[in-house]
């Protein structure tokens, strides 16, 4: 699995922003054309990605480009501006039902095969934000065509008619729902985006927090946001060290015959062994070991 600890939003209309985005070394830039982007705007928007996909170098960022959602009357264009450019994936907005999902494949996967570019070479990404889309989340997740499910709290929100806080319950069953729903199905999880971009410490402890959750990753706004949240779901060394110790004693006593054991004065089993292997395979997609 590729690294993607931060997706960054970039207006789909904004030249310049996208130009920054290149010099961020942030994982994924995801060129929008849906809120980020003014009704009268929408055109400037699919033209000025289709330019940047074709004569920007993106570096190792993925380029990812999102559209309007499905039945909105714009996802069409959205989608054929930027599909002959071969962006690495699509984001989809307000994903409510598999129907939707499965007009977005046909539409990647005709693209793909006109081209002669590989099947499943164009990723397919969904943003799940609202009631609907909650409710709906297993027969969405398991969709073959899925890389990745982000959660959207704003939009969820106001979706249910909650007021956002920044402790953030209000929205605590969906967001841990869009985690479970991606590691049932072996999918990315992206997790909500801090829009108070001024405050780094804020924006640090709810990247710390969306890890300790499951997320393997963070949506963004600002470049401001990108190394605190890169950092955030990337291990420390003291915790790589950890994991790499607990496996270890764990099979030292399988081979001895004892499932479970004591480590600095804890019990450790099976479990416990499984979040470590997840720490070091974090460790390893962000590149550290
Ligand atoms: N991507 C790339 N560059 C960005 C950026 C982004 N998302 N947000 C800001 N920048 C750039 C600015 O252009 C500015 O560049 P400059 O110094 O070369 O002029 C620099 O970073 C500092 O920006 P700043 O002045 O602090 O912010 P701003 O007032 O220009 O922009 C926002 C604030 C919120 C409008 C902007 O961050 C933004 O558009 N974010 C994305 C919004 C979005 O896509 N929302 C929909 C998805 S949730
Ligand atoms: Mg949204």
């Amino acid at each position: 699995m590729r690294a993607r600890r931060a997706l960054l939003y970039v207006p789909g209309d904004d030249r310049h922003k996208i130009e920054k985005s290149l010099t961020l070394g942030v994982d994924c830039i995801c060129m929008d054309m849906e809120d980020g982007v003014a009704l009268n705007r929408k055109a400037e928007a699919r033209a000025t990605i289709a330019r940047a996909l074709q004569e920007l170098d993106f570096g190792r960022s993925e380029r990812l480009a999102r559209i309007n959602p499905v039945g909105s009357g714009l996802e069409k264009d959205d989608i054929e501006a930027v599909l002959p450019h071969h962006p690495d994936g699509i984001v989809i907005p307000k994903i409510e039902s598999p129907e939707q999902i499965q007009w977005a494949s046909g539409k990647i996967e005709a693209a793909e095969l006109a081209n002669g570019w590989p099947v499943n070479s164009i990723r397919l990404i969904v943003d799940m934000e609202t009631a609907r889309g909650i409710l709906n989340l297993k027969e969405i997740a398991s969709h073959s065509r899925l890389d990745a499910l982000i959660f959207g709290a704003e939009d969820f929100a106001a979706s249910v008619g909650a007021t956002r806080t920044a402790e953030a319950w209000e929205v605590f069953y969906a967001r841990s729902a869009v985690v479970t729903a991606a590691s049932a199905y072996g999918l990315h999880a992206i997790d909500m985006v801090t829009i108070d971009f001024r405050d780094i410490e804020r924006v640090r402890r709810e990247a710390e927090y969306g890890a300790l959750l499951g997320y393997t990753g963070k949506q963004i706004i600002h470049p401001n946001q990108v190394a605190p949240v890169q950092e955030a779901f990337t291990p420390d060394d003291e915790a790589i060290a950890h994991a790499r110790r607990l496996v270890e004693a764990f099979d030292e006593h399988q081979a001895k015959g004892s499932g479970a054991f004591a480590l600095d004065g804890k019990m450790i089993d099976m479990p416990l062994v499984k979040a470590a292997q997840n720490v070091l395979a974090r460790a390893h997609t962000a590149g550290k070991v």
